[in-house]
């Protein structure tokens, strides 16, 4: 079967910092926790759990160090997705380090939220109001409104100032098109800042481009995973049929019956041995 890749799949910076980071502390012998996991990748996780590192769903699992500030005093690992800034206060309280592995991406736009409340807007935030980074993002002003579809916007007060950031991972087109309707609700002033990454939008571009050439596509990574659900959607907007895996155990030969080209993405959490043996394997039949 010929099958072609993606030009921009897989990891992002912003992932990989993420994974460095505890890979590093974990080789220094400390304590390392983190809330919830810290990627979207089961195989990832496992493997930094063989390593050492703890995953908790909160604070109160993590044991309070008999003596604080040393080598065996717990670290909290922030992941990419970002936190509330409240979180950070707490996990200083408690007498854990923090290690941060905010992408810079999600840092900027939870910066912008901020100032925007303090230039006098209302701010709105356009996405997943269950996303992690979504609820960090709400916590950096006062009121902040979550817009993940028309509906949401109809409490919205009139001749008020918005300001509208989006989550990182957004489709830009849905992130457009409710930028448009909000537009067209007469506020008496808006400002759109795009927080869309665009690692996250280069690997929708390429997906798309790869859509014009194939007959089958394969989204491979999480199911939880924000930016890899939003490839399969793209890709299945684009009519051409889709499947979205997460790895190459889960491919079924029907999928590909009568079809001579495949094409292959990955979500930004997906490391690269799953998306090669999925290739590799496809390849061979
Ligand atoms: Fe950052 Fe974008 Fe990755 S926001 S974590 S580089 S998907």
């Amino acid at each position: 079967m010929k099958v072609l890749v993606a030009k921009k799949c897989g990891f992002c910076f912003g992932v990989e910092h993420a994974i460095d980071l505890a890979g590093e502390m974990l080789a220094e012998g400390r304590n390392v926790y983190c809330l919830g996991d810290l990627i979207h990748n089961k195989f990832v996780v496992s493997q930094l759990i063989e390593a050492g590192l703890r995953v908790v769903d909160s604070l109160n699992e993590i044991p309070i160090d008999p003596t604080p500030n040393g080598k065996d005093t717990p670290t909290v690992l922030i992941r990419s997705h970002g936190c509330r800034p409240e979180l950070i206060q707490e996990i200083k309280q408690r007498g854990f380090y923090v290690a941060d592995a905010t992408c810079v991406l999600v840092k900027r736009a939870q910066n912008l939220v901020r100032q925007l409340h303090q230039e006098g807007f209302g701010v709105i935030v356009v996405g997943d109001p269950n996303h992690p980074e979504v609820q960090g993002l709400i916590g950096y002003a006062p009121a902040v409104r979550v817009v993940a579809e028309e509906k949401d916007l109809e409490n919205l007060p009139v001749s008020s100032r918005w300001a509208i950031v989006s989550q990182t991972t957004f489709s830009a087109e849905d992130f457009a098109y409710i930028v448009g309707r909000i537009a067209a609700r007469n506020f008496k002033e808006i400002k759109v800042l795009n927080t869309i990454c665009r690692e996250t939008t280069r690997r929708q571009q390429s997906a798309i481009e790869l859509c014009r050439q194939v007959e089958v596509m394969f989204v491979i990574g999480s199911l939880h995973s924000a930016n890899t659900r939003e490839l399969a959607q793209i890709c299945q907007r684009q009519e051409v049929e889709t499947y979205h895996l997460q790895n190459w155990q889960e491919f079924k030969p029907l999928y590909i019956e009568g079809k001579a080209t495949a094409g292959v993405t990955a979500g930004a959490s997906t490391p690269d041995s799953i998306i090669q043996e999925f290739v590799g394997n496809l390849r061979q039949l």
